[in-house]
């Protein structure tokens, strides 16, 4: 399987990266992937000219996300980690997200493989209501524009003071789904 994992940190190597490692530490099926690392990659932001609409399937923008693109469109799995800023996502995130509207703007969006998505969520602070709230309502159209099943959303608070790889119950949570996928990889 091909899997997809973008990382929305400002930051290598801290919670999002270690949680993310974790869980694909758990994926015991053979399978590719393809990691976007936010601070490694050359992502503008969306620049609203439209030219996604008459220029059906072309940004033009020509920077990483061509690559992105294609690799968004076609994989089997698709992790999106990320923490929050302003209880938000961290803006390197959010103009790969938005850039996803050349694939908003397709007519035909048949190319278009189903995959499913797993989201994993970091905040420094400790739990608090909306905490992830706007990740989850932006996500809700890149979900549909990607074709995307959901089939977790794994919410680390506090780990300003807990990290992610001290929270048993994420950890469960993270290894449940991984667990998850292997065993439905094996009996297809
Ligand atoms: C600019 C900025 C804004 C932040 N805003 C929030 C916030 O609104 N809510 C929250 O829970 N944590 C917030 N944090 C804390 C981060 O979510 C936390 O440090 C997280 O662990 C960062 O991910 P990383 O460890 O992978 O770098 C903020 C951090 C920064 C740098």
């Amino acid at each position: 399987m091909e899997i997809v994992a973008i990382i929305g940190s400002h930051r290598n190597n801290q919670n999002t990266q270690k949680a993310l490692d974790y869980f694909m530490g758990k994926i015991k099926v053979e399978h590719e992937l393809f990691e976007y690392n936010v601070n490694q990659i050359n992502v503008q932001a969306c620049t609203a000219c439209d030219h996604c609409i008459p220029h059906q399937g072309e940004c033009i923008i020509k920077d990483d996300m061509t690559e992105i693109y294609k690799k968004m469109e076609s994989c089997d799995l698709l992790i999106v980690a990320s923490p929050v800023y302003f209880s938000a996502f961290p803006s390197k995130i959010k103009a790969l997200i938005d850039r996803t509207q050349m694939i908003y703007n397709l007519e035909d969006k048949s190319v278009i493989k189903n995959k499913k998505i797993l989201i994993i969520g970091i905040g420094g602070a400790p739990y608090y209501p909306r905490q992830f709230q706007a990740v989850d309502n932006t996500l809700e159209w890149y979900k549909k524009t990607l074709s995307c099943e959901e089939i977790g959303f794994v919410q680390f608070s506090h780990t300003d003071e807990l990290p992610a790889l001290d929270n048993q119950k994420c950890l469960e949570e993270l290894a449940a789904i991984a667990e998850k996928i292997n065993m439905s990889v094996v009996n297809n």
